[in-house]
């Protein structure tokens, strides 16, 4: 299956590259923070958290560390859930306030793109819409280095960590998009699953689908040789297709998603589960990091985009506001629904991974298999009921297909091609499951 998967084709690219940053796992490696810094060389470092973490034990740790190790530092929390521009400009203000030689981000995906995204600023110039993809921005190429950032995730979602790109809000625009450059991956990664031991069910769930997705959509993304080949090294989007590297490790996420999301959502004693699913973010972020996302990814911008006047429980956050994970699940039944005809084995496989009881399907089931395997996870955590749970109807269905067709990129990452028709219909299909 995996070799005829990637069955070379005319003028198809014949290669692929694999990035990760130097990886670290287990309990307690927050502590190592300080000695990895002074190991590459850190003197002064920009410590990057949130308000919620600032003054609690993760950042304190990691702050003793720094200092154990001979580390001066300065800390940088003013950072919103779901980063903005602005943020990252402040962000880029504070790096140039002193002479930091790296950065260390602590916590969830907002402060890890945050950070990436202000070093781009810091080293390269400019505002964070000139590097956005044209017609959003003016696709200005990041030209060189970053200073090296250290991550820490304190969440089990993003991935993060071991991936080069930054998604952010452009506030003018209420809407977001991606920065990607092989230059903004994190030199090192620090994956200490103790961050999610207090994590709220709600957050663990919604963190959960968002490496649900990663995997899945990685999975299934269109094979590497089916994208066009790149003339030159530099030229190969991270977004370059499902290749035998990022299908091994997505295979594992969502075997870990079967096995561990509903048991580490809904008890929040239970270590084994959390670890694992902190384990199974790092594993499908290194995965979609080396393939890009589709589909499921591609719809949660028209989502996060027209949003209005909701709120979800948990995050203490004003409206309009849909965590990342939730705008990317809510849609994903049905997309999977609908790319499955393009390649019924790898759905099969990716619903059998995620424990789906099959009942010995046959391809034309695919879709509906690997559909139901999403919905019945959804609603053992609580998911809300497609976009209807989210505050859509079928009033709004064009205007998310408009704002969502922008993500040209991802949407041609997909397995089957697809039209603002064929958008529409996922969306339509979406509203509610049950
Ligand atoms: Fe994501």
């Amino acid at each position: 299956m995996g070799c005829q998967y990637f069955a070379p084709t005319e003028n198809g690219a014949d290669s692929f590259t694999v990035a990760m940053p130097k990886l670290t796992v287990g309990r307690g490696t927050l502590r190592e923070v300080g000695e990895r810094a002074a190991s590459i060389g850190l003197k002064r470092v920009a410590l990057f958290t949130d308000p919620t973490l600032l003054s609690g034990h993760l950042v304190s740790t990691v702050r003793e560390s720094l200092i154990a190790a001979g580390c001066k530092l300065d800390i940088f929390s003013d950072i919103r859930v779901e980063p903005d521009d602005d943020s990252v400009e402040r962000g880029a203000q504070f790096l140039r306030g002193s002479a930091f030689d790296g950065v260390v981000s602590v916590g969830g995906g907002s402060v890890m793109d945050t950070a990436k995204a202000a070093l781009v600023l810091f080293c390269h110039g400019g505002k964070a819409v000139d590097y956005f993809a044209a017609p959003i921005g003016q696709g200005k190429t990041i030209p060189g280095p970053l200073l090296p950032h250290i991550a820490c995730p304190t969440t089990s979602g993003t991935g993060s960590e071991c991936t080069s790109i930054s998604v952010l809000r452009i506030n003018q625009l209420n809407t977001k998009f991606v920065i990607a450059s092989p230059y903004m991956l994190p030199v090192a990664a620090i994956v200490d699953p103790q961050c999610c031991d207090s994590l709220p069910a709600n957050i663990v769930a919604s963190t959960g689908f968002d490496l649900c997705c990663h995997a899945l959509e990685c999975y299934t993304a269109r094979a590497y040789t089916q994208h066009s080949k790149v003339p030159a090294a530099a030229a190969r989007q991270y977004i370059q297709g499902a290749n035998p590297f990022s299908e091994l490790v997505a295979r594992e996420a969502l075997s870990i998603v079967g096995q561990y999301l509903q048991r580490g959502v809904n008890d929040a004693s239970d270590t084994q589960a959390r670890d694992q699913l902190m384990w199974g973010a790092t594993l499908a972020g290194i995965a979609f990091g080396n393939s890009g996302t589709h589909l499921p990814h591609a719809l949660s911008y028209g989502i996060t985009h027209l949003m209005a006047d909701i709120t979800t429980d948990g995050y203490p956050i004003a409206s309009p506001f849909i965590p990342h994970g939730i705008s990317v699940i809510v849609s994903a039944p049905s997309i999977f629904g609908y790319t499955a005809e393009a390649t019924p084995d790898r759905h099969l496989d990716g619903a059998r991974y995620l424990l789906a009881d099959d009942k010995g399907a046959t391809p034309d089931e695919a879709g509906e298999v690997l559909a139901n395997r999403l919905i019945e996870l959804m609603r053992a955590t609580h998911m809300p009921n497609g976009l209807s749970g989210v505050g859509f109807n079928e009033n709004h269905i064009q205007a998310l297909a408009a704002s969502s067709v922008r993500q040209g990129r991802a949407i041609a990452n997909a397995p089957r091609d697809s039209n603002l028709v064929d958008l529409e219909n996922m969306y339509r299909n979406a509203l509610s499951y049950w």
